[in-house]
Parts: C-alpha cells; sequence; structure tokens
C-alpha cells in the first residue's frame, strides 16, 4: 500500500479536505465590501469544493475552481451540475505553483487551507497580482494562539509545517505582501469536525477494517487518528484563522 494512494482514498470521500464550514466561507464573504455583481473568483486548492459550491450560490459571480487532484474536480463538476451551479462553477487541474492567468484578472481570489502549500508570504504575493486593483482575498491558514506550546503539539507542528505562526505575524505577511488586512477570525471547532474530522474518523475505522491485514496501512491509518486525537485535545493551542484583506 503506497502512502499516497491511501491519502487519496481517504481523503476523496470526505465531504471536505480540510477545516471549515458553509457558515465561516459566508461570514467571510460578507466582510467583503463594494462587490461588483458578478465578480471573477478564483478559488485556489478547491479540493472537492463545499465552499466553491458556496461561492457559487452566495457571489451571483463566476467562479474557477483550482486543483492539482482531478478526482476532487470530477466531485466538484457532478455537485455543481445537481446544484444547478454549471454555468457559474468551472474547475482548472493545474498546479497553485505554475498559475498563468493574466495579473489583475479577478475580483475575489479565495484559498481556504492551501494556500500555505507556496509558502504563506509567497502565496500572498502572487494571490496579489491576480486580482484587480481593490480585489479582495479571504484566506485560512493554520495558526498558533500561543508561543509556549506542550511537547507533543510542538513536535507535531515541527513535521507538519514548521512556518506556522501566530495571527499577528501573518497580519505583518499580510501587509508585506501589499495588502491592507480587514477582518480575522477564528474557525470554530465545529467547522474542524462536522465536515471534517468527524467523517474523517468514521472514514478511519472503516479503511482498518478493509486493511487489517496490511500493517503499513493500519500503521498511516494510526498517523491520521493521531492527527485527529491532537487537535481534539489542543484545540486551545492551534486552529485555523480566516483573513480577509484588499488589494492596495
Ligand atoms: C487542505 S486541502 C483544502 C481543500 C478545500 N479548500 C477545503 O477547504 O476543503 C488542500 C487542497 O490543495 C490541493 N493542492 C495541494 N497542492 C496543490 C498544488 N500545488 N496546486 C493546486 N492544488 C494543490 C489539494 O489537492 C487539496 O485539494
Amino acid at each position: 500500500m503506497r502512502k499516497w494512494d491511501l491519502f487519496f482514498e481517504l481523503y476523496e470521500n470526505l465531504p471536505r479536505q480540510g477545516p471549515g464550514d458553509n457558515a465561516s466561507t459566508r461570514k467571510a464573504y460578507r466582510m467583503m465590501r463594494g462587490l461588483p455583481d458578478r465578480p471573477r473568483v478564483l478559488d485556489i486548492g478547491c479540493g472537492n469544493g463545499m465552499q466553491t459550491l458556496e461561492l457559487g450560490r452566495i457571489s451571483g459571480g463566476d467562479v474557477l475552481a483550482l486543483d492539482n487532484h482531478q478526482p476532487f474536480l470530477d466531485r466538484l463538476n457532478r455537485d455543481a451540475r445537481s446544484a444547478g451551479l454549471e454555468r457559474s462553477i468551472r474547475t482548472v487541474n493545474r498546479s497553485m505553483k505554475a498559475m498563468r492567468f493574466e495579473d489583475g484578472s479577478f475580483d475575489i481570489v479565495w484559498s481556504e487551507g492551501a494556500l500555505y502549500q507556496m509558502g504563506f508570504l509567497k502565496g500572498l504575493k502572487r494571490c496579489r497580482r491576480l486580482l484587480k486593483p481593490g480585489g479582495w482575498l479571504a484566506v485560512t491558514e493554520a495558526v498558533l494562539f500561543r508561543t509556549r506550546l506542550p511537547a507533543e503539539v510542538r513536535r507535531f507542528w515541527r513535521e507538519e509545517y514548521p512556518d506556522i505562526t501566530t495571527v499577528g505575524e501573518n497580519i505583518r505577511k499580510i501587509r508585506a505582501a501589499g495588502f491592507t488586512p480587514v477582518a480575522h477570525f477564528r474557525l470554530p471547532v465545529r467547522a474542524w469536525i462536522t465536515p471534517f474530522y468527524g467523517p474523517m474518523e468514521k472514514r478511519i475505522r472503516g479503511l482498518a477494517r478493509k486493511y487489517r491485514d496490511d500493517a503499513r496501512a493500519l500503521a498511516l491509518l494510526e498517523t491520521w487518528r493521531k492527527e485527529i486525537d491532537i487537535y481534539r485535545r489542543h484545540s486551545d493551542c492551534f486552529g485555523y484563522e480566516f483573513f480577509i484583506m484588499r488589494r492596495e
């Protein structure tokens, strides 16, 4: 069993691929002002697109959803058709590290739980170029709520994302990238559990039964189960922050 095969078998069947929920997507969207009637929106690292569908519903605009894993995009295309949103949502299979859109093409760039793939600051700078002057960027990013951390939390983030930092430090990066930070809020615990970790725990149990004779698969599943456990015990130490900012 190859790690990535099992990873996608786990993730493809979840309602979403990272923390977040429609209420938080809507809350962030409503913090943006002066939008055109039909904004052009780019959703980077859309996964199977829970937030893309919500953006399609609430923006009344044209949403382009970008990811580099085709099965996520296939599912989003199916769900967009079922929701009657196939005319407003399009998908593109491309790496966010090779985005070749014209500068200034979008009114809104959105990215939930994915910008870190480019590095937060570098990702912000790339998004800025894609925005029209006065355009909006909304992103979620893993953050630390305190700097003194229990050893297992420190170890976990050192392996997963050593660049994780505080809300204040991220706001400094937002300014350094040429944005005005307009608002930010913490994703509630329910946005981690209801659409993400809850279904993931159930799926891990199912896969553990399926691969009960495969020691490597079981060890990988245990790593992911432990990740959920760390969050459940230490959600006061880290989480996701929604940052809403405007291009100067
Ligand atoms: C943590 S998931 C978030 C998905 C979705 N936004 C959500 O919140 O459920 C990160 C997403 O980024 C995508 N991704 C990772 N590296 C990428 C890259 N270089 N280019 C485009 N997408 C990428 C993954 O396929 C995955 O769908």
